[in-house]
């Protein structure tokens, strides 16, 4: 495996009144690997831990518990300063271009920075590599001194995916890297990282909530809710017949265009729990519709493989427990 996190934690301290101060779960016990060249994708709601578990892999954050291997180090307890190393060998591709790039630096100076810095490259052979990432990333040479404001969303996120990769990292992170994007543009840049993906030989750790784009890209999925992955397997698998109740509500209620929501569309009923007061037992239950008994609301299930390999963590497939 490339990375393997085991029984990850981030917990964050946060007040709740002038003298109470909650515990916030962000990222409450993941369980993830990924081979190398895999794409990997990381779906749910909004707040349950995606890009936190995005900022422990890349160590932008100290895990509170847990472990994270990478690449055949164990990277969570690692100190600022040995950190340095890891940057080469990991990159994050962020949701918004727009923001990740600095104004007042030219495309060129933006790519060559980190080549500069780690590589301490220069003169003649810095400019070919500049020129062999613009290449990369279908961007031609006359792009090579204008500045951000002169370039679309859609090249933007070019050039910080040529940053990305230009000390040629064994794992990106991307984090809702077409979000931001015009929907016009967002289908060339996945097709765009796909093949990326081949031509470079890279890993991606891919982070939507957009479950169209995720089945493009990922030969894997799994899926977080409060914190915890509760469904995790081959992406078609998981979307063509999903197990777990809550993966089950979450593509049932995609628009789909051109048709109308089917009959038995599932409609989760109340909001996400908080993550200051995630549920006892099974963290869903207080919205499954297909909750089984007691066992739901005092046991959390563990994420157990199924006969085909395919993970899930609910008691209606929990060895021990009955089936509905
Ligand atoms: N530094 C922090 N301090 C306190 N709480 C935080 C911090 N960072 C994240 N959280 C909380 O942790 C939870 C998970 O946040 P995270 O950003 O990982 O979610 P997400 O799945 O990426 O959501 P989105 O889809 O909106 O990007 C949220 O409840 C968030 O408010
Ligand atoms: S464990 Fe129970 S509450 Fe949780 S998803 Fe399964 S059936 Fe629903
Ligand atoms: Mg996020």
């Amino acid at each position: 495996m490339l990375l393997e996190v085991q029984d990850l934690k981030k917990h964050f301290t946060v007040k709740r009144g002038l003298f109470d101060r909650g515990h916030l779960r962000a990222v409450d016990g993941v369980d993830l690997a990924l081979a190398p060249g895999e794409a990997c994708g990381l779906v749910g709601e909004s707040g349950s831990g995606k890009s936190t578990v995005a900022r422990l892999v890349l160590r932008l954050l100290t895990p509170t518990a847990g472990r994270i291997l990478f690449d055949g180090d164990d990277i969570g307890g690692l100190e600022e300063r040995d950190l340095a190393g890891l940057r080469e060998r990991m990159q994050m591709v962020f949701q918004d271009p727009h923001s990740a790039l600095n104004p007042r630096m030219t495309v060129f100076r933006s790519i060559a920075e980190p080549l500069v810095i780690h590589r301490r490259l220069g003169g003649l052979e810095l400019r070919r590599q500049v020129e062999e990432l613009l290449e990369i990333v279908g961007l031609s040479r006359q792009f090579m001194y204008r500045f951000p404001h002169e370039l679309s969303g859609g090249q933007k996120q070019r050039v910080c995916i040529a940053r990305a990769v230009a000390l040629r990292p064994k794992l990106l992170v991307l984090d809702e890297p077409t979000s931001a994007l015009d929907v016009s543009v967002q289908a060339q840049i996945l097709e765009f990282l796909t093949d990326l993906r081949e031509r470079l030989g890279l890993t991606y750790l891919f982070i939507s909530h957009n479950l169209a784009v995720i089945r493009y890209v990922c030969d894997r999925v799994a899926v977080m809710y409060l914190g915890r992955i509760v469904e995790e397997g081959d992406t078609a698998t998981v979307f063509e017949q999903p197990k777990h109740p809550y993966t089950q509500a979450l593509l049932s209620s995609v628009p789909l265009p051109q048709a109308e929501q089917p009959d038995d569309a599932i409609i989760l009923e109340g909001d996400i729990p908080s993550p200051i007061d995630v549920p006892p037992g099974c963290p869903f239950h207080t919205r499954c519709p297909q909750k089984i008994g007691p066992i739901c609301e005092t046991a959390r299930p563990t994420l157990a493989p199924d006969a085909t390999g395919r993970k899930i963590a609910c008691h209606l497939y929990q060895e021990g427990t009955r089936p509905r």
